[in-house]
């Protein structure tokens, strides 16, 4: 069975396309490969966070994880920092990485650019460590929302180096990222992602949003005034991603949307959508609460975490002795 991970980081309230981009297909693929899904807390403190929040968002993460179909029977489901071959590999591979391949990561790029204050060391090292994150486990395939896929390209560079430098020890892993959904952008300013900093709420819709509210904002979602129901990204961004949403939360393929919407209007359309938005949340907050006040996301991390580190800490011990840190 091919194995296959993936991550998120814990640093704000999860929204719909961390949803669509990343964990809808975790439970896709859960079935058919050896999952290992984790949570990044060591990337989550690249950027200023209180401990309450982290824990929080940590918490949180889980239950939604598992509210959204994940199963721990099927998938491997950890906490980064409780396995430690994670900061381990991660500190090889921010030796294994050049100057110059770390200045060009897009999100240390655009913050420079932005002239933004306080970047951190760790924000500029952070691509090597999901690197470790990923080569620890031999995974074939990184199932990832667009934004990451340059991350497991500089994956694959470094493993393939280490490899050449030393023998051969590192799996060379494969982006995965879907047609449909692989960024779903902001409801306001559909050029731009949708994003946990994005500083206009109305633009993000958080899973645990209230569900009326949620509605609100696809109602006031940003379209166009060409007004035809058609899927045309470049044109009529605001509109492809509505569609997009509503495909991905119903099954329904994007055409099949279109077709039903020929010579209907736009609002008839935000209509349906806002009420699949609706429901989904509803459902999924429910389950959300349920599993937050059972227990069950210790016990799923413990368990997690003892399978983890049983494969983590076989790769980092291996790595160990080919640089030579074991005499
Ligand atoms: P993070 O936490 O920013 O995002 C988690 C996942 O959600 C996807 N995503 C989106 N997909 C579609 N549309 C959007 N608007 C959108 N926003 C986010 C992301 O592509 C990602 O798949 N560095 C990673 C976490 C990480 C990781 C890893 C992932 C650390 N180590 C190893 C895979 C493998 C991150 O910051 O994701």
């Amino acid at each position: 069975m091919k194995r296959m991970l993936s991550g998120i980081k814990p640093t704000g309230r999860l929204h719909l396309g961390n949803y669509i981009g990343a964990i809808s297909q975790f439970k896709k693929y859960q079935d058919e490969y050896e999952m290992f899904i984790f949570i990044a807390n060591e990337h989550a403190i690249t950027v200023p966070i209180e401990a309450k929040d982290l824990r929080k968002n940590t918490k949180d993460l889980v239950a939604l994880y598992l509210a959204c179909g994940l199963d721990p029977s099927k998938a491997t489901i950890f906490l980064q920092s409780d396995v430690s071959a994670h900061a381990k590999l991660g500190w090889v591979m921010t030796c294994m990485s050049y100057m110059g391949e770390l200045q060009r990561m897009t999100q240390y790029k655009d913050k420079t650019a932005k002239g933004e204050a306080g970047i951190t060391a760790g924000l500029f090292t952070y691509p090597p460590l999901m690197a470790a994150d990923i080569l620890l486990y031999d995974a074939d395939y990184v199932p990832v929302g667009v934004d990451q896929k340059q991350h497991v390209e500089l994956t694959r560079t470094l493993a393939e180096r280490f490899n050449h430098r030393y023998s051969d020890t590192f799996k060379i892993p494969e982006p995965l990222t879907t047609k449909v959904g692989q960024k779903v952008y902001s409801l306001q300013d559909p050029t731009k992602k949708m994003s946990k900093s994005a500083s206009d709420p109305k633009g993000t819709i958080d899973l645990l949003d209230d569900p009326a509210a949620a509605r609100k904002k696809i109602m006031s979602a940003k379209t166009d005034s060409i007004g035809i129901i058609q899927y045309d990204p470049q044109d009529q961004p605001g509109l492809a991603n509505l569609l997009t949403i509503q495909s991905v939360l119903t099954g329904e393929p994007v055409e099949s949307i279109v077709s039903r919407y020929e010579g209907k209007g736009y609002g008839e359309l935000k209509k349906e959508i806002g009420q699949t938005v609706f429901d989904f949340l509803t459902d999924l907050q429910a389950r959300y609460n349920e599993i937050l006040t059972s227990g069950k996301v210790d016990e799923v991390l413990k368990e997690g975490a003892e399978k983890a580190s049983f494969i983590a800490n076989k790769k980092i011990r291996k790595v160990y002795k080919k640089i030579g840190f074991t005499i």
